[in-house]
């Protein structure tokens, strides 16, 4: 009877919070995890204890049974009724488990019923992939990779509830967690694709009183396919590029090995003082789109750059007197919580300038506190104190200037036994540099790219 009124009772509440959850009009995400997670136990538990009841009580049931004048048909009705029951909580039951696994693959539940996901989820937000569910990279189609989805889930929720998960959580590439590109990326992005010479401005301030602006323009020769560049070198037809990593982040790389099978190459390279048996002594990968893109989805800024772009952008203003020195140096500096820092920064900057510009503090007041709020935003999307997570906690492969990035093997340390080649570092291979932090580049002037429209770095 305690199992009949647990799958009554879950029936109808789920019958009940259903609607509003399919209409998409709820938000919070726990009546997520209510709807689609704790309901669906309720229901199975209360299941489970029916025929469990019936087997305790079974000789009080014979019993009962003994006693009507009809027994036969009495027996008949019961099974009738126990059988249409049945198969009216199967066909709920299965509907319950399949919402619920459809529930759990939702960015909503990884990335907000799970708050440890916070910062992943946060840097989701922005752009190229905010369209992207969580589960298109990190579970694999099929199966299997679903199967050990759930697997690798139930073990991390175990070491949510028991508060043993790392702090940072480690990069996906670092604990082998990523799917394959082929698995992933290229359901979407063909991996032949030819995408030629894209222009890349990146716009800089200088720390000086007047934010100086810069430029930076760079033609990266990204190419694709059979044509070379960046992207054929490591993607195109019939190669195939491993590598052993010293450490987990994959950062050192003592041993690449380049093969083609298109035109029957293969090279070995090994890094200066690494050891010959650096390919069986570590952990060998092979290169995929990841290991350049890493931060595809979850872009975590460096603090000066994101101080850039929301000049850039406006959401500062370009003219306030050291506003790019002292806006990098408050949101470099440590808080105890988000709130903390939500309170603290925009009157950091606000009583800057009352002390060194106090006319300007009066006048510009409405810019300075947009000019806070701009940078506690930068602080919030980029720093999680609870979770260990800060400047520089998750850093960018692609390209080479914050982090060692494409420079792991392109150091021009690489080189095959004769000595004769070497992965090469000449700047023009990966970027013709058409400026190099100039003041407004001729080049821009040439190709008629008027001032507003650069600068955004993705
Ligand atoms: C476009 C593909 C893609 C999508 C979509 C995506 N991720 Fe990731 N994720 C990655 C890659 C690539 C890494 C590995 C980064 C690295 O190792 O440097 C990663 C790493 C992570 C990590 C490990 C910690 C870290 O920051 O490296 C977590 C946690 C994570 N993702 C959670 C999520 C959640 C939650 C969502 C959905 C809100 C999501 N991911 C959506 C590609 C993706
Ligand atoms: C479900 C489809 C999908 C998947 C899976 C996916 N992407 Fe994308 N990606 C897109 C779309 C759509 C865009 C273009 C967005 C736009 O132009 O605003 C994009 C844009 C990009 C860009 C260009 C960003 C820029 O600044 O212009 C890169 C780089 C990229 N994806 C890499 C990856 C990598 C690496 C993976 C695998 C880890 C991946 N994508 C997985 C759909 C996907
Ligand atoms: C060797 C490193 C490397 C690998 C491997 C790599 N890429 Fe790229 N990719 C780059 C670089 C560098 C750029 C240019 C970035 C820029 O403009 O800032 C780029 C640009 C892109 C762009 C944006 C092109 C545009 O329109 O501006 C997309 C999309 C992309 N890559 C997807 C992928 C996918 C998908 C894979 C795997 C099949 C992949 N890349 C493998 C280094 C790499
Ligand atoms: C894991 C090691 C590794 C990393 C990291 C790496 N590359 Fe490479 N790269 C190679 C190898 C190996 C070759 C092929 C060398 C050969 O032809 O024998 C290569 C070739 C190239 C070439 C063609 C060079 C030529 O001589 O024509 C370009 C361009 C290039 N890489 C750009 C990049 C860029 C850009 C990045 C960072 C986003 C990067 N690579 C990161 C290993 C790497
Ligand atoms: C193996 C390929 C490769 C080589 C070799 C290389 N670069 Fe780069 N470089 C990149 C990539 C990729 C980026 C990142 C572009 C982006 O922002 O997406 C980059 C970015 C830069 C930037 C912009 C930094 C910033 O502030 O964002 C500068 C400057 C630069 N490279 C200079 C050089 C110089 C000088 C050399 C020669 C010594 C060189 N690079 C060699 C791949 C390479």
């Amino acid at each position: 009877m305690v199992g009949v009124t647990l799958v009554t009772l879950a029936g109808f509440s789920w019958l009940f919070a259903m609607p509003a959850n399919i209409r998409g009009h709820v938000q919070n995400p726990y009546i997520g995890l209510l709807v689609f997670v704790a309901i669906p136990i309720v229901f199975f538990i209360g299941l489970a204890l029916v025929p469990v009841g019936i087997f305790l009580a079974k000789r009080k049931v014979r019993q009962e049974f003994e006693h009507l004048p009809d027994r036969q048909n009495a027996w008949r009705r019961a099974g009738l009724f126990f059988g249409i029951m049945t198969l009216a909580n199967i066909i709920i039951g299965s509907q319950l488990t399949y919402r619920s696994v459809e529930h759990m693959e939702t960015v909503q539940f990884c990335g907000q019923t799970c708050h440890v996901m916070k910062p992943e989820f946060t840097a989701h937000l922005l752009a190229p992939h905010q369209q992207v569910e969580c589960a298109a990279c990190h579970v694999a189609p099929g199966a299997s990779g679903w199967f050990k989805a759930k697997m690798a889930g139930t073990n991390q929720l175990i070491a949510v509830v028991f508060n043993t998960f790392p702090r940072p959580i480690e990069s996906a590439l670092e604990d082998n967690r990523l799917v394959s590109s082929a698995a992933t990326c290229e359901q979407c992005h063909a991996r032949n694709l030819f995408i030629g010479s894209p222009l890349k401005v990146i716009t800089k301030y200088n720390e000086d009183e007047t934010n100086s602006r810069t430029e930076t323009v760079l033609m990266m020769q990204v190419g694709g396919g059979r044509f070379g560049g960046i992207h054929g070198a490591h993607m195109g037809p019939g190669v195939q590029i491993r590598y052993a990593a010293q450490d987990k982040k994959r950062q050192t790389v003592p041993w690449v090995e380049y093969r083609n099978t298109d035109t029957n190459v293969t090279r070995t390279y090994l890094a200066d003082g690494a050891k010959a048996d650096a390919a069986t002594a570590f952990p060998v990968f092979e290169m995929q789109c990841a290991d350049c893109h890493n931060r595809a989805a979850h872009s975590f800024e460096a603090a000066d750059r994101a101080v850039d772009d929301a000049i850039t952008t406006g959401r500062i203003a370009s003219d306030l007197p050291f506003v790019k020195k002292t806006g990098v140096a408050i949101i470099k500096t440590a808080y105890a919580t988000n709130d903390d820092a939500g309170r603290k920064i925009p009157s950091a900057l606000m009583s800057f300038y009352q002390q060194k510009y106090p006319d300007l503090a009066g006048k510009r007041a409405a810019d300075i506190q947009n000019a806070g709020k701009a940078l506690a935003s930068i602080y919030e999307h980029n720093v999680f104190p609870d979770l260990k997570v800060s400047w520089g906690t998750y850093q960018n492969n692609l390209g080479h200037t914050d982090a060692p990035g494409c420079f792991r093997c392109h150091d021009g340390s690489h080189s095959t036994a004769d000595k004769k080649t070497t992965i090469s570092q000449d700047c023009t291979l990966c970027h013709q540099s058409l400026a190099m932090d100039e003041k407004s580049p001729e080049i821009l002037k040439t190709l008629g790219i008027a001032e507003t429209l650069t600068g955004v770095r993705q």
